[in-house]
């Protein structure tokens, strides 16, 4: 193995190339470390090695053209290959939730047992996918090596701002089950200067759940405000404007919208309530923050039946936003897919727009442009916050509506414009 880390710089493989393996891959490549990264998808590892980035996600393109150009970062479908000599191995591999709701942990058991007899000694596989607590020690008997370490080093990386979360972290996370293996792996991000906190792989693995569901929950938590300023005639906006002041509070994830969605949210929170409810203990506030996001879905619907005149039956409905949010192409899980079988199940047709969406989806009519889905629509319903909606012109949106009415599923739009260019508008929280 070549020496690279007196240069500060080490080789480094990255087992599978999603969002969080490819930023993981390209990062470190970019801080200048020797990176190899491998995936089972070979038509993704082709357009990889040309430079092209199958995923939206800011700043990953260049990154990766770059480490393609100096040399630095490397893609096959061969995972031994990407292990070869490599002193850390990145395990960014899916974890998806099972159908009890615990983490599906084949692939990175498969993974594992095929690069056990690959590693070179002294290595250390680090967990980044986020896997149940004491996944490590399932690793550690997959990999079959005394002489390997495994630790977690889970990540907190936001769809849409993963470059940047990456090389800018609240805080590095390392779960070891001894120091100087959590202080090898620390240097790989001393230049991001972010506090390092080593503790225990169990430890570390429960950092990266309660902070997910935490989030979760205070989303839960403003749309069952929302709801109560419904009922109460108050102002949500205001009311977390209020409540930001207050520093324990603050004003960060309490944005009232359609619930909460995503390729993690809707995974972690339902593992964690698992890996509780193994452990002996009843997350019932967890359960209650997956209620109340069950419900938001079906309040967003009831707003559109009521604005559809109390029947969507044979009605048409614009759906604005497929993603589970703005700035990323991820539909996964998206509270607009959810809200649309929804509006199908009473019988209305959606008609849809997204502006990364350009493909076929099961069950949905896709809009070539926003207005195109309007045309004679009963109910816009907008479900992502893309930027673009609030700049379109709404008297021609209008025009192509059969009824003037809008469900404002993300509070994005000018209410009291809307209102008067002659629409019926109902917000989240909203008077
Ligand atoms: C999340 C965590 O933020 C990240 O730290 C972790 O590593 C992975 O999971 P992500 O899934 O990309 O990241 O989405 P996030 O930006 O957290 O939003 C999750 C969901 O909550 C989205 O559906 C979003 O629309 C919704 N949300 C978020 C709200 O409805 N209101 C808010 O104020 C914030």
């Amino acid at each position: 193995m070549k020496d690279l880390s007196s240069s500060g710089a080490w080789r480094v493989a990255v087992i599978g190339a999603g969002y969080v393996g490819l930023t993981t891959a390209a990062c470190l490549a970019h801080l200048g470390n020797e990176v190899r990264c491998s995936d089972a998808d070979q038509e993704r590892v082709d357009k990889l090695a040309n430079g092209i980035v199958p995923i939206v996600e800011d700043g990953l393109t260049e990154l990766v053209k770059w480490g393609l150009h100096s040399g630095e970062l490397a893609f096959s479908s061969s995972n031994t290959w990407a292990v070869e000599g490599a002193e850390f191995i990145f395990l960014c591999v899916p974890t998806p939730q099972g159908p009890s709701g615990r983490a599906d942990m084949s692939y990175i058991e498969t993974v594992s047992k095929e690069i056990g007899p690959y590693l070179s000694s002294e290595a250390v596989v680090i967990n980044k996918s986020t896997v149940p607590v004491g996944s490590t020690h399932v690793v550690e008997r997959m990999l079959g090596r005394e002489d390997v370490k495994v630790v977690s080093n889970p990540e907190f990386l936001r769809e849409g701002s993963a470059v940047h979360d990456f090389l800018h972290p609240d805080r590095i996370v390392i779960g070891a089950d001894d120091e100087a293996t959590a202080i090898r792996v620390s240097a790989l991000f001393m230049h991001l200067g972010a506090p390092v906190l080593v503790t225990d792989p169990a430890t570390a693995e429960t950092i990266k759940y309660a902070s997910n569901a935490f989030l979760a929950t205070k989303v839960s938590f403003v749309n069952a405000v929302a709801a109560l300023c419904e009922a109460v005639g108050a102002d949500v906006h205001q009311v977390v404007l209020g409540m930001g002041y207050d520093p324990r509070i603050g004003s960060s994830f309490l944005k009232p919208g359609p619930g909460w969605g995503g390729s993690c949210f809707p995974k972690d929170v339902a593992a964690l309530v698992r890996i509780a409810e193994d452990a002996g203990y009843d997350f019932s506030l967890l359960k209650g923050v997956i209620a109340v996001n069950e419900e938001q879905y079906a309040r967003v619907v009831e707003k559109v039946q009521r604005l559809a005149g109390g029947e969507l039956q044979g009605r048409t409905v614009a759906l604005w936003g497929l993603t589970f949010k703005a700035r990323t192409d991820d539909t996964r899980d998206s509270p607009a897919l959810e809200v649309a079988k929804r509006l199908q199940d009473n019988g209305a047709k959606v008609v849809a727009y997204d502006p990364t969406v350009n493909r076929p989806m099961e069950g949905l009519e896709i809009a070539k442009d926003p207005y195109a889905a309007c045309q004679g629509a009963s109910v816009l319903v907008v479900a992502t916050e893309w930027d673009e909606f609030r700049w379109l012109d709404f008297d021609k949106v209008g025009e192509l509506m059969e009824n003037r009415a809008v469900v404002d599923a993300r509070n994005l739009l000018d209410r009291a414009a809307l209102r008067r260019a002659g629409f019926s508008y109902e917000g989240i929280g909203l008077i």
